[in-house]
């Protein structure tokens, strides 16, 4: 029989309300579709910095190296913004996603039509919205040097620095001209090329890869317009291709789009080995141990887990349209909850979808 060895990191907030979710569902639906999965926790995050003062401890990288795919719930809490930064829970994150060389973090975001009257925006503006954000994930501002802070005679002052090199955004640039011919081949890349010099090298190096892939249709946005534009009219985007930093902000306004964050999954993937699969949203620390939580990203996590990193591509779309039919059948948590529905706590939303398989 196939089998996979899974590594969980539950971390912190409601991570591991919906890790308990989502390893259940894994279980049957690994069940009905004849392979196995064997599941590793780890400590990460805050949880990791509780037991042993770092928040990627080597044990847990180790294993992720190891493992033939990593899912991920969430990390962080406000408590530890304390720390130095390399104490904080949001560095193990950067580190994990550096050291398994995971450059790519696609971002899907479909409007669901059940849950169309749950967004903040009109029907008609969100009605067929199908994007991906391929946000490069191991370059840009968050990881350039020289970076820092010091006392400038009265004065105090930090900075980081955004650089990309030219093989760094032609690995990413391949990812999203790739992906675009497996969808409606059309590439909006993002940058602020009027203004920076990172982002003309970035543009001129996309221009590059458009000629290689005609086939594909591409567009350049600067990036306060992409965000504008995104409100605006988003069904005009297909793949969106960006940076480390403009990807993280534009996908979390797109996540808005489909009404709740509690709704959308990611994976990030290098050229080889492990993938990692994580909600978009945080650790939620406000709603933590209530049962509040929205399992469906972590559960629509998993299924891209399946598809990316396992290729069980059925067992992944039985899954898709697992969730699918439970929104449709009204059930909802109370993030999405509107009049007309019943809310479910976490737990209850899991018993669902299970119930479904
Ligand atoms: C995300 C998160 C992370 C990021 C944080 C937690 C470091 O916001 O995955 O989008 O900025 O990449
Ligand atoms: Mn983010």
């Amino acid at each position: 029989m196939r089998n996979y060895k899974i590594v969980l990191l539950p971390g912190d907030g409601i991570g591991p309300e919906i890790t308990a979710v989502a390893k259940n569902i894994l279980n049957s639906i690994s069940k009905k579709h004849g392979f196995q999965l064997t599941f590793e926790e780890h400590p990460f995050g805050g949880q990791a910095i509780e037991n042993s003062g770092l928040p990627l401890p080597e044990k847990t990288l180790e294993a992720c190296k190891g493992s033939d795919s990593v899912l991920l719930a969430a990390i962080g809490d406000p408590k530890f913004d304390v720390l130095e930064r390399e104490k904080r829970p949001e560095t193990g994150l950067l580190k994990l996603r550096a050291e398994m060389e995971l450059f790519a973090n696609l971002r899907p975001v479909k409007i669901i039509p059940a849950l169309i009257e749950a967004s903040t925006l009109k029907k008609e503006i969100i009605e067929g919205v199908d994007l991906i954000v391929v946000r490069e994930l191991t370059g840009g501002i968050y990881f350039g040097k020289p970076k820092g802070r010091f006392k400038d005679n009265e004065d105090e002052r930090a900075f980081n620095t955004m650089s990309y090199g030219s093989k760094e955004i032609d690995r990413i640039s391949d990812i999203g001209f790739n992906l675009a011919k497996t969808r409606r081949r059309r590439l909006c890349s993002v940058d602020k090329a009027n203004v920076l010099d990172v982002s003309q090298l970035w543009r001129d190096r996309v221009n590059y890869h458009a000629q290689i892939h005609s086939e594909v249709e591409v567009s350049h946005l600067y990036v306060d317009n992409a965000a504008m534009q995104l409100v605006k009219d988003p069904r005009q985007f297909d793949v969106i291709l960006t940076g480390n930093l403009f990807g993280d902000i534009l996908s979390d306004e797109a996540a808005m789009l489909t009404g709740s964050i509690g709704m959308l999954p990611s994976a990030s993937i290098g050229e080889k080995g492990p993938g990692l699969f994580e909600p978009v949203h945080g650790s939620a620390p406000d709603i933590a141990g209530k049962d509040l939580a929205n399992p469906i990203a972590m559960v629509l996590s998993a299924a891209m887990m399946l598809k990316i990193g396992l290729k069980e591509i059925e067992a992944s779309n039985d899954l898709e349209s697992t969730v699918n039919k439970v929104l449709s059948n009204g059930l909802r948590t109370s993030d999405l909850s509107s009049k007309g529905h019943r809310t479910l706590t976490c737990s209850e939303m899991g018993k669902y979808l299970l119930s479904e398989i």
